[in-house]
């Protein structure tokens, strides 16, 4: 039987990945460094992920076996303070896989994210391995953290599996600072009849995908056999792409009548980096990988 922890378990995935197993009734273990809000339907403990020896202790206590690892700075807020970042990004990484190796913990999943990429990565349709020179902090704890998982495999045989998730949408709780936030905000302003300005331009295309497709997406990968996993890195993985301007549009579609602005920041020069599209190939073919998701299947369980 798996014991799951889930760092971060408060965040935009971690509440989705408790609703997940709560249905599975798999054991769930919790953490965060806030409390919830609200009762959480699994184990909950307040443990900041980078006190080591916390996390070590809650992993003995509690009998874990799988972790998901979600704790990051994500891209927009990284750049607000880059050491921060990488201090929380890559020690929490480090005190999960040291903990792990210790442990003898079965299997770590641990997103990675389209940051990786840089402009030379032929951003039109992005292969599984371009040139990688990310531009951002939170790209580059990314691209540090995929050669770990890499050489942790080859050194110690830890099992860490990983996605390089595109904008995730869903709107349980507030977006945690990402460069693709403006759907979700997009979509919230318009359920509640407020006109939106869009901190991205209207033609900016960014991969994108529905909750349930990465959270099924991240389960799937770890249920195979690993011998069917062909790479020991990050796999890329998408639902559809779309611009502001498209989304708006199929809002529009379906009844909403609001106003959006247009006024680009700092995180249009994030985005102009990005892929606009992906090729994710190799994890249809490794593990089966199938979107279920487009942007109308997306708005209908969003605005619904
Ligand atoms: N949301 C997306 O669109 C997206 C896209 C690509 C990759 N990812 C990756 O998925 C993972 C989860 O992202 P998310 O959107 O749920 O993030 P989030 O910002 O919504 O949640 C992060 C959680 O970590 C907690 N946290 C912060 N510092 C902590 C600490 N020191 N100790 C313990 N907990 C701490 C926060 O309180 C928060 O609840 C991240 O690794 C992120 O890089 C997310």
């Amino acid at each position: 039987m798996d014991r799951i922890l889930i760092t971060g378990a408060l965040g935009q995935l971690g509440i989705e990945f408790i609703d997940h197993f709560k249905k599975l009734n798999s054991f769930v273990l919790a953490t965060d460094i806030k409390n919830p809000k609200e009762k959480l339907s699994c184990e909950f403990e307040l443990a900041n992920v980078l006190d080591k020896d916390k996390m070590d202790s809650l992993v003995k206590k509690y009998n874990i076996n799988v972790i998901y690892h979600l704790v990051a700075i994500l891209s927009a807020n990284g750049e607000k303070d880059p050491f921060i970042s990488w201090k929380l990004n890559m020690n929490s990484f480090q005190n999960i896989a040291q903990i792990s190796i210790e442990n003898k913990i079965k299997k770590i999943f641990w997103p990675s994210s389209i940051a990786i990429f840089g402009t030379e990565s032929n951003l039109n349709f992005v292969s599984q391995n371009p040139l990688m020179n990310p531009t951002t902090i939170y790209g580059i704890t990314k691209l540090a953290g995929e050669k770990l998982m890499e050489y942790y495999f080859n050194k110690f045989g830890l099992d860490i599996r990983s996605l390089r998730y595109p904008g995730i949408i869903s709107t349980k709780t507030v977006p945690g600072g990402g460069t693709t936030d403006y759907v979700i905000e997009m979509l919230n302003a318009a359920k509640k009849g407020n006109d939106y300005v869009c901190f991205l331009s209207e033609n900016t295309e960014l991969p994108m995908m529905y909750i349930d497709d990465a959270i099924n997406s991240a389960v799937k990968l770890m249920s195979v056999s690993r011998k069917d996993l062909s790479i020991s890195s990050s796999y890329n993985i998408t639902g559809f792409s779309i611009t502001p301007k498209q989304l708006l549009n199929e809002m529009s579609n379906n009844g909403f009548e609001f106003k959006v602005h247009y006024e680009p920041d700092f995180r249009q020069q994030i985005a102009d980096t990005w892929p606009k599209t992906i090729d994710d190939s190799l994890s249809t073919r490794d593990w089966g990988w199938k979107p279920k998701f487009g942007l109308k299947e997306s708005l209908n369980k969003t605005l619904n």
